[in-house]
């Protein structure tokens, strides 16, 4: 049954199984849903970024055509909070005076149809009374909080590794805001029965939603299910239960109708949280042979007034090389600011920004190659407990990466290569992604006409959960892909874990994995009541299954279908259920792996014009297994993308006098463009991971990690020009 050692369907490249409906339109986004007599929700966001709200005109609001409510603080429901969860969530919307950031909503206007709610929303009037704002990360004035993951860590001593290095790297880097655009508008569909809520929302984490609603509605849990088999890209954005989540339920219990609320594109860019940014600083010391004595990695970052973050830049530092004497400090300053929230690796994606750029800058202070000096330091074990890895093909991944990309022909002195015009730079960075896990529950059914259903409550914000999980069900079930369906998007389906993290295809594989074993064994418990059948007295280790049919291991002609013991027990299907629990470190004997990757970069910059164009990148990633290569690409693909954006594009501005986003809109908002991304060439290395019985690790984030620090290291060798701060733009390089 552990047919994963010898995968049979998975690891191929298989199209997706929701893509023709993906591509023909047929696959229902939270926005495409209606209802009978549904009517629609606007917002209207505070114009200032603290302070309160002294006056409220609905009224003409309230008379505009086809208006049905106009909710405020004074009329809104007292809601309760949500429950306790890894991330907080947002208090419920619109229960004081208070203005805490641009943006907030102020009100919300419901109506017939969605123009009719825009048209009475821009005539709610308010009056406020403007406090100043804290908007800058050195504020003085601002609150600091440590780091709420307690991911801050220390060994050795930082100041006696300082002291006897050689040669000492210290530098600060910044990083800018960056906001989540996904490309599905986030839309919230709810409908009241009574106390039952059926709400359709663009989410990673259906089960969170399920139970926030029912804690602030206070209401059973029971009662309330939440749908998402589809939604338009999360990046993080759907981690969290916003506020127009809930004001959709408010809005759709007090008209008594179904409500849709959909964002507009900038309601997205203060409504559904964003990447906050840092300011690091980065010490490390080393030996003159390339040797770490010390690495010290302070990081502060942006957050909310009332909000949380899990934000861990500077951890970056405590798995990625070998050294003595390590210390991390992550701390977070509170601005009037829209929620900071995870946005594709979070925390790592600006960490390795910091640590890589470091290594490279030490690298040319001792004369050493960049590839060398990580190779030099590289982590056999990990560097902070000494347990070996789950699985660790870093190594591999270096050198492949540098075969594929010719890293040997790089020249050591920075600005000594050119093409034309062009001066041309090779940069890279390695990555050490963090490992991170949930538990997860699926439940597997075989049905009397031999097809299999296997479903649990997560969602597949893109990245291929509803594929790779057809795989590995049919994989482990021993049927055929066409023969399985796998369901998500449904609270009323077994209880599942977030989208996030890149923990969710090790959670929901494991628990898929058990679900699977566990149905083996009932339908061997079944045929074993018979002591003629050829199954009696074997365990789920003694059999395979082959196109549907139970057979000993070895043995073909010794055994039964599943339809064959279905129908002599008068049975029309049999289900169970698997769960997945993540080990701890200590027992397992082992520290916990995420996947590693090296990211080598080409870049061309043109010194007149200060014009700076990625021309390669190759990319090669440890995933463990690898469920299906060609999804498993796409999602490095995509990474890429985004952190070409990151290294060169993307930045949230907010006006330092107002707190207003400035560019909250995808024509004032850059992001990279077919004509800024070249060929990406991506390879997979390494072996299924040791810690989990599937082997996988996550790489939905990866991807994105590592670019920023090549991209500015390659700048550097073009140019000899050293850029601290990201996105790198023009009037860096003029
Ligand atoms: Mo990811 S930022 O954990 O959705």
């Amino acid at each position: 049954m552990t047919t994963v050692e010898r995968p049979r369907i998975v690891g191929a490249g298989t199209d997706r199984v929701d893509g023709p409906l993906k591509v023909t339109g047929a696959a229902p986004y939270p926005n495409d849903v209606s209802l009978p007599g549904m009517a629609h929700a606007a917002v209207v966001r505070a114009t200032i970024a603290s302070g309160r709200i002294t006056r409220l005109d609905t009224g003409t609001a309230e008379s505009a055509p086809g208006v049905l409510a106009v909710l405020t603080h004074l009329n809104a429901p007292r809601l309760g909070s949500g429950p306790e969860s890894l991330l907080r969530t947002p208090p419920p919307p619109l229960q004081d005076d208070r203005i805490l950031s641009y943006g907030q909503y102020v009100a919300v206007v419901v109506a017939d149809t969605p123009e009719q709610a825009r048209a009475a929303a821009r005539r709610v009037e308010v009056g406020y009374e403007r406090a100043e704002p804290l908007l800058d990360l050195d504020d003085p004035r601002a609150e600091r909080v440590a780091d709420p993951w307690d991911s801050d860590a220390s060994w050795g001593d930082v100041a006696a590794g300082l002291a006897r290095a050689d040669a000492v790297v210290d530098a600060s880097y910044t990083t800018a805001e960056n906001t989540n655009n996904p490309l599905g508008l986030f839309t919230t569909l709810a409908a009241w029965d009574g106390d039952a809520l059926t709400v359709h929302d663009s989410t990673q984490w259906p089960v969170l939603v399920r139970a926030t609603l029912a804690r602030m509605f206070g209401v059973p849990e029971a009662g309330v299910r939440v749908l998402v088999p589809y939604v338009g890209g999360g990046f993080g954005a759907g981690l969290r239960v916003w506020p127009h989540v809930v004001l959709a339920a408010m809005a759709a219990r007090r008209t008594r109708r179904p409500v849709r609320l959909e964002l507009a594109r900038p309601e997205m860019f203060t409504g559904i949280g964003h990447r906050p940014a840092t300011a690091q600083r980065v010490r490390l010391g080393a030996t003159r042979d390339g040797r770490l004595t010390a690495i010290e990695h302070e990081s502060v970052s942006t957050l909310s007034i009332e909000g949380d973050n899990i934000e861990p830049c500077s951890s970056v530092s405590t798995t990625a090389y070998a050294c003595p004497n390590v210390s991390t400090r992550d701390q977070q300053v509170r601005l009037n600011i829209p929620w900071t929230n995870s946005m594709r690796a979070p925390g790592e994606a600006q960490g390795n920004f910091a640590l890589e750029s470091a290594m490279d800058e030490l690298s040319y202070m001792l004369g050493l190659d960049p590839l060398e000096l990580r190779l030099r330091n590289y982590a056999e074990v990990h560097p902070r407990s000494g347990l070996p890895w789950s699985s660790k093909a870093l190594r591999e991944c270096y050198e492949v990466g540098a075969d594929r990309f010719g890293w040997a022909r790089r020249g050591a002195e920075p600005g000594s290569m050119r093409e034309g015009d062009w001066l041309v730079g090779y940069g890279l960075a390695g990555v050490s992604y963090f490992w991170y896990q949930a538990p997860c529950r699926a439940r597997a059914t075989v049905r009397g006409d031999g097809t299999a259903y296997v479903r649990s409550a997560v969602t597949d914000i893109g990245t291929g959960t509803y594929t790779v999980m057809t795989q590995l069900s049919a994989e482990l079930l021993g049927l055929e892909p066409g023969s399985v369906t796998f369901g998500l998007g449904d609270t009323g389906m077994p209880p599942g874990p977030q989208a996030g993290g890149s923990g969710l295809t090790a959670a929901l594989g494991n628990a898929v994995h058990a679900a699977c074993r566990a149905l083996l064994r009932a339908f061997l418990d079944l045929a074993g009541a018979d002591p003629a059948s050829p199954l009696a007295g074997c365990g789920a280790d003694d059999v395979t299954v082959t196109d549907g049919r139970i057979h000993r291991a070895g043995e073909p002609g010794r055994g039964e279908s599943y339809t064959g013991i279905l129908a002599a027990h008068g049975l029309e299907e049999l289900s169970a259920d698997g769960d997945s629990e993540p080990r701890r470190a200590e027992e397992a004997g082992m520290a916990p792996a995420g996947p590693f990757g090296a990211r080598f970069v080409e870049v061309r910059v043109d010194p007149e014009l200060g014009r700076l164009r990625v021309a390669r990148v190759v990319s090669v990633i440890d995933g463990g297994l690898i469920l299906n290569e060609k999804l498993a690409r796409s999602q490095i693909i995509g990474g890429t993308v985004g952190g070409i954006g990151m290294a060169m594009f993307e930045e949230t501005v907010t006006d330092p006098g107002t707190g207003r986003i400035a560019n909250a809109t995808l024509g004032d908002y850059l992001v990279p463009v077919n004509a800024d991304v070249p060929d990406l060439d991506v390879t997979f290395v390494g072996v299924p991971d040791a810690y989990n019985p599937v082997g996988v690790k996550g790489v939905g984030e990866i991807g994105l990690v590592g670019m920023a620090a090549a991209i500015a290291n390659a700048v550097f060798h073009a140019t000899g020009r050293r850029i601290r701060s990201v996105p790198i733009t023009i009037d860096d390089l003029l």
